[in-house]
Order: C-alpha cells, then sequence, then structure tokens
C-alpha cells in the first residue's frame, strides 16, 4: 500500500454504495474538497438511487461514472484507480463488502479498487443484524487482512426507530480518520484488540453560582481523537468527559459525562479498575470554589464575587497511580498523562515535561507547548511522548489524530 507523501493536495476517490447513509456522502465529499483536495466520487448504480448524480457532480466538480462502459475510451477504472491517492467508501453496504471480498470488478467502484494500490478506507454502514452477520464478519476480516481499512461503526439511530452498532460514522470523523490512513495506514492495526482504553477528555468545570463557573480552553479534541484512534485499533474505549466541544461520539465509546473534578475523579475511579491503559488527556480545574453560592450571585461592588476563595482539587492522574501502587485495581493499567507547557526563563517545555512524569509517577507523558493559539480548540498538535524509561519521541507538528496514533504507538511498544 502506498501512503500519501504529500497530504495538501491529494486524489481522493469517494465511493459511495447504495445504503440510506448515502445522503451523508456529499458531506464526505465537502469535507475533503474544502481541505483542497480534488475528489472524483464513485457511486454505485444502487447509490443513484440515495442521492443523484448532479449532486456528486455539482460537489467535485468531476464527471461520475458508475459503469466500466463509461469513459471508455480512456479507460476510465484504470485511470482513476492508479492516479488516487486515498480511496474513502462512505457508506459501504454488506454487499459492497461482499464484492469487494471475492475481488468482483462488476461496476466501476469495484473496478477502480482492484486497479488501486494506496490506502483504502471503508466506513460501513448498516443494520446491527447485517454487521454481526458471520458472512459480513468474515468477509470484514478478510478486507482487514488485504490491508484495507474498515472502520469500526458507530453506535446509534438506524434507519428506522432502532439503535445500535452499525451507524456510518460522520463526515468529519470519516474525513480525519481517512486523512490520517493516507499518510500512515499503519496507525489503524488492530494491535488494541482485548484493552480497555479509559480516557479523560475536556476540561472540567467549577461552578460559581447556578450560572457561572471557573473552566478552560480544552475543546476535548485531543481525547476524543485517542479514544477514535483506541476504537479503530479494536480496543474496547470509556471516555469520562467534561466540557467538549460538540464532537461526534467516538465508534462504539462509552461516554460518561461529567462536569466538576471531583465528578471526574469519581468516574475516573470507578473504571479505572478494570481498564489496561488509562490516558489523562483531561485538562482538570486546579482549584474550585471553597463555597458554591446557591443562587445567582448578584453584580456591584458588594458582590460576593469580587473576593472568591479557592481551594485545590484532587490530582486524578496522581490518584490513579496511587492506586495502582497501593495494588487496588484488578490490572496493572499502562498510565498516560498529559503536560500543556509553555516553558519560561527557568526551563524548556520538554524539561518541565521531564519533571513532571517523574513527578506524577505516570509512564508515558505527552508534553504539547502551548500558548499563541497552539493546542487548545484547534485541530493540530506537536508534542514529545516521554516515557519512564527515558524514552522520547518527537511528534511533528499535525493532526490531533496523527498525535493520537503515535501515543497508542508508544503504549503498546512500552507494554510490550
Ligand atoms: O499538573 P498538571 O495539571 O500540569 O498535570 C497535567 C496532567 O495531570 C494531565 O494529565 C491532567 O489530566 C492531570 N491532572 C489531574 N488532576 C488535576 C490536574 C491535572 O489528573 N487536578
Amino acid at each position: 500500500m502506498a501512503a500519501a507523501t504529500n497530504v495538501d493536495s491529494l486524489k481522493v476517490v469517494v465511493g459511495v454504495a447504495g445504503g440510506i447513509a448515502a445522503f451523508k456522502a456529499p458531506s464526505v465529499v465537502r469535507q475533503f474538497t474544502e481541505q483542497g483536495h480534488s475528489v472524483t466520487v464513485v457511486p454505485t448504480e444502487s447509490a443513484l438511487r440515495f442521492v443523484g448524480e448532479t449532486t456528486f457532480a455539482a460537489l467535485s466538480g468531476n464527471v461520475i461514472t458508475t459503469t466500466v462502459f463509461e469513459g471508455v475510451d480512456e479507460v476510465r477504472h484504470v485511470r482513476v484507480g492508479q492516479e488516487a491517492d486515498l480511496i474513502v467508501i462512505a457508506p459501504a453496504t454488506a454487499d459492497l463488502m461482499a464484492r469487494m471480498a471475492m475481488g468482483r470488478a462488476d461496476d466501476m467502484l469495484t473496478a477502480t479498487l482492484l486497479v488501486a494500490t494506496c490506502p483504502v478506507v471503508v466506513a460501513p454502514a448498516m443494520h446491527t443484524e447485517m454487521w454481526h452477520h458471520p458472512a459480513t464478519v468474515a468477509n470484514v476480516q478478510t478486507l482487514r487482512q488485504r490491508g484495507i481499512i474498515v472502520l469500526e461503526p458507530a453506535h446509534g439511530r438506524l434507519t428506522g426507530k432502532d439503535t445500535g452498532p452499525g451507524r456510518m460514522l460522520e463526515p468529519e470523523q470519516i474525513a480525519s480518520l481517512a486523512m490520517l490512513a493516507a499518510t500512515k495506514p499503519r496507525a489503524f492495526t488492530r494491535d488494541l484488540e482485548e484493552l480497555h482504553v479509559l480516557i479523560s477528555a475536556g476540561g472540567t468545570r467549577e461552578p460559581l453560582d447556578p450560572v457561572r463557573f471557573i473552566g478552560n480552553r480544552s475543546s476535548g479534541r485531543q481525547g476524543f481523537a485517542l479514544a477514535e484512534i483506541a476504537a479503530q485499533r479494536g480496543a474496547k474505549v470509556t471516555v469520562v468527559a467534561g466540557s467538549v466541544d460538540s464532537l461526534p461520539t467516538p465508534a462504539g465509546a462509552t461516554v460518561i459525562s461529567v462536569e466538576t473534578t471531583r465528578e471526574m475523579e469519581a468516574a475516573m475511579n470507578e473504571v479505572a479498575p478494570t481498564a489496561d491503559v488509562i490516558i489523562m488527556s483531561a485538562a482538570v480545574a486546579d482549584y474550585r470554589p471553597e463555597t458554591v453560592i446557591t443562587s445567582k450571585a448578584k453584580k456591584g461592588s458588594d458582590s460576593e464575587l469580587t473576593t472568591i476563595k479557592l481551594v485545590e482539587n484532587p490530582d486524578i492522574l496522581a490518584g490513579l497511580v496511587q492506586s495502582r501502587t497501593a495494588g487496588v485495581f484488578e490490572k496493572q493499567p499502562t498510565i498516560v498523562g498529559f503536560a500543556a507547557e509553555t516553558g519560561d526563563e527557568n526551563g524548556t517545555p520538554l524539561e518541565y515535561g521531564r519533571a513532571k512524569l517523574a513527578r506524577k509517577g505516570c509512564d508515558v507523558l505527552l508534553c504539547n507547548v502551548v500558548g499563541d493559539g497552539k493546542a487548545f480548540g484547534t485541530t493540530d498538535n506537536a508534542g514529545w511522548i516521554l516515557d519512564k524509561n527515558g524514552g522520547e519521541t518527537e511528534v511533528e507538528f499535525g493532526s490531533k489524530f496523527a498525535l493520537a496514533a503515535a501515543l497508542l504507538d508508544s503504549v503498546r511498544q512500552l507494554r510490550n
């Protein structure tokens, strides 16, 4: 599989199969065109029963072909397949995956897939029963063995009133994962199966009164990216989420929503005993008001808000490390902390990161540089992965998904 080197302008093929989730395929196309990539949409005949050719042609700016008998003068399936840097199939139906597993080439999409050597990302969408059917399970396994990245679908509302696993991931998730697949297909190696990964994400908020709080800028993006990649690598994932931007739930993850640091601590401690990996990526409020005012505080020079006495919150990460040492967990989890550092005249962000790794007693610490609009709320991130054995890996500026994959690589390596 040939990974792309220049990710600024990829030739992306968006394959669309005939399932109800095809109505979201135009948004998938948009995700790529807005990032400056050139998109060729290849729908199946049945996909066009859900979304018209005109929509795909207008959004992609490229001609739409469903059979190999169109564009024959240029042998279009061969050209499109050979030129593609990335193929994303959204949605992929059970039928399309069966045809792919068989190596059939009975339409433009399957023929193109047989020609292509680039990373192929498949976003399944079907009813839970079809997803769990032994035939589909076997086909997914076959495709994964061939290096095709078959994404785990989301749990959620299906076509009818029912819910369950089988819902297509949101276009934004598909695009982020596919962009990582384009450059680093091995980020999707299914090496976390059997592991339970517990991740804290977002920021905690400490109420001052019923309408005001002390909080921080965390968007939850890095924690959700970690959850997303861990789930795609086969892990069972639990996310304890404080305040986060409106982000789609990572595929199959259980999300426990909390507000304050003490609520986050309680939720982490409850799940931690069965976790194999614990990642504290949340931006935790270190202090909380000593007293919470029960009714909305009034403004004015004599307002109770002019002087707020703060008390220190528990350090959740340090507490988890202590519990592990005390042997109260069923397993010996690998514990990962985060450090957002600015550096100052006394030390670089990296020096502060090393000191923090030692102080907190965790196994791995992701140290990133913040300030000047870096890290918080953005989709990109950079940093160093430090481990307790002195290992130090620099992660260059890139997507939070790429950083998540690199961090999970380090965790996997350390556990080996
Ligand atoms: O000490 P500092 O806040 O820089 O440490 C950051 C790391 O510690 C992060 O992993 C964060 O989630 C965790 N932390 C915590 N409880 C706190 C403060 C930070 O678990 N009260």
